[in-house]
C-alpha cells in the first residue's frame, strides 16, 4: 500500500500519524521483539489436555455454513434474524474475532458491517490487510437480544462452531477484537488489558492469539487507538514469526 494512501486510511482513524517512535515513515521496520514476549497465556493456561473436542469435526465449510444456520443450541435463535456466519478468504493467514454480531450485522448476516466494522476495516488497512484478505468471525453467531453481553452457555454452545472454522482454515495468527472475545476464547477473567501485548495460544492447533480493543470501544474512546496501533503492530510482527 502506498504511504500516501495508508495516511488516508489513518487520518480516518483519527490518528495523524500511525509511526513507531525513532521510525521515519508509516513503513515501519518490525523490530524483532515479538519472540521475547511469548507469554503463553499465564492467567489462562493454553488449552490443554481437556480441551474440548470439537462437536462439528468433519464439516467442510458449506456443510458447517449449513448447520450454523439451522442451529438452535440456544435461545438466540429465537430472537435473530439470521446467522452471521463470519466471512473472507478461505485461505487467510488472519482469523479476526469479534464478540456476537449487533443490530446491524443480524440484519446483513455479515460481521462486522456496522460502523465498528468500519474502523474495523481501516484499523486493517493500516497494517496492509484489506477486509477480503482475512477471515472475520464472532464468537457467537446469533445476536444477543439488545446488545448484551454473551452468557458463558451461548458462548459454550457456539465455540465449536468457531473451532472448526479455525480447523477448516488453519489461520497463522488470530486477533481477538475486545475483552469479551478475549475471555472468552482464553477462558479467562484477566482484564484486556493484561491480555494485550501477549502471545497466547489457541485451541488444538494452538494458534497464536493476540489481543486488541474492539472497534467499537476505540469508537467511543478515541484516545486509546494508539495502544491499538501498538497490537497491531504487535500482530503483525507475530504472524510474520519474528
Ligand atoms: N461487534 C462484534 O463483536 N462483532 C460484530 O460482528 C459486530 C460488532
Amino acid at each position: 500500500m502506498n504511504s500516501a494512501l495508508r495516511r488516508e486510511y489513518l487520518a480516518a482513524l483519527g490518528i495523524q500519524a500511525w509511526v513507531a517512535r525513532g521510525a521515519t515513515a508509516l513503513n515501519v521496520a518490525i523490530p524483532a521483539a515479538a519472540s521475547a514476549v511469548v507469554a503463553r497465556a499465564a492467567a489462562a493456561p493454553a488449552q490443554p489436555s481437556d480441551a474440548p473436542v470439537p462437536r462439528e469435526g468433519g464439516a467442510d465449510w458449506p456443510e458447517l455454513r449449513a448447520r450454523v444456520a439451522s442451529c438452535t443450541r440456544c435461545t438466540l435463535c429465537n430472537t435473530r434474524t439470521q446467522t452471521v456466519f463470519g466471512v473472507g478468504s478461505q485461505s487467510a493467514e488472519w482469523l479476526i474475532v469479534g464478540e456476537a454480531p449487533g443490530a446491524d450485522e443480524d440484519r446483513q448476516g455479515e460481521p462486522f458491517v456496522g460502523k465498528a466494522g468500519q474502523l474495523l476495516n481501516s484499523m486493517l488497512y493500516a497494517i496492509g490487510l484489506k477486509r477480503e484478505q482475512v477471515y472475520i468471525a464472532n464468537v457467537l453467531k446469533c445476536r444477543p437480544p439488545g446488545n448484551r453481553d454473551p452468557t458463558a452457555s451461548e458462548a459454550a454452545e457456539c465455540l465449536p462452531y468457531l473451532e472448526q472454522q479455525i480447523a477448516l482454515l488453519r489461520p497463522k495468527l488470530m486477533l481477538a477484537v475486545g475483552r469479551i472475545a478475549a475471555q472468552n476464547l482464553l477462558r479467562t477473567n484477566v482484564t484486556l488489558g493484561g491480555l494485550r501485548q501477549k502471545v497466547h495460544r489457541f485451541g488444538l492447533m494452538q494458534v497464536p492469539l493476540v489481543a486488541t480493543y474492539h472497534p467499537a470501544y476505540l469508537l467511543r474512546t478515541p484516545s486509546e487507538k494508539g495502544k491499538a496501533w501498538e497490537d497491531l503492530k504487535f500482530a503483525r510482527q507475530v504472524c510474520a514469526g519474528v
